[in-house]
């Protein structure tokens, strides 16, 4: 079995809505555990558990969430270093288009990347115009198909992703 682990933040309920999309998507792989988390209740040792993970946060500033940076921030002492190799992707909800919801997975990128996650987008297109190569972005919940699939496209290639590389 592999390990597949949804981590987000969320204040509203647009995040979290994305998460379960990626989950349903990464649970089309019936080889893959997959388990929900909102950073509240993650620990470090849920992130030495999964061998890929998929982070979502609402768009903040442009950036990254400070409780998801929060959360990363502190469990350098247990899992920096110690967790290289492991594959990762990115969600975000911003309140607008053009908002930041790429520039946000970009930054969840580069925290994982820190980590020694093994970094994806996907190139696929969703529908004529619709696509998530930095991870899923949606404006608020996502609402219309595209959107929803988007999501669900990006748990399933983590999925695919991590079968491959872990066999
Ligand atoms: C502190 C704060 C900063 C925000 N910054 C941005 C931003 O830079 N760009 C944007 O488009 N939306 C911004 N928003 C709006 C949220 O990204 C948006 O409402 C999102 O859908 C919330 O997701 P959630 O329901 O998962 O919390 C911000 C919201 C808050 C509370």
């Amino acid at each position: 079995m592999r390990n597949i682990l949804i981590l987000y933040d969320s204040n509203s309920g647009n995040t979290k809505k994305m998460a379960e999309y990626v989950k349903l998507g990464a649970e089309e792989n019936e080889n893959s555990t997959v388990k929900i988390l909102h950073v509240d209740q993650a620990s470090a040792e849920d992130i030495n558990w999964c061998d890929g993970i998929s982070v979502g946060t609402p768009t903040q500033m442009g950036i990254i969430s400070w409780k998801m940076k929060k959360f990363w921030d502190e469990i350098g002492d247990e899992c920096w270093g110690k967790i290289d190799g492991k594959i990762g992707c990115a969600f975000s909800s911003s309140g607008g288009w053009g908002g930041g919801a790429e520039i946000t997975c970009m930054s969840i990128l580069t925290v994982l990347m820190n980590y020694g996650f093994l970094v994806f987008g996907v190139t696929d297109y969703v529908a004529d115009k619709f696509t998530l190569h930095y991870g899923a972005v949606t404006a608020g919940e996502p609402r219309e198909q595209k959107e929803i699939d988007a999501c669900i496209k990006l748990g399933k290639k983590l999925s695919h992703w991590v079968s491959m590389y872990k066999g």
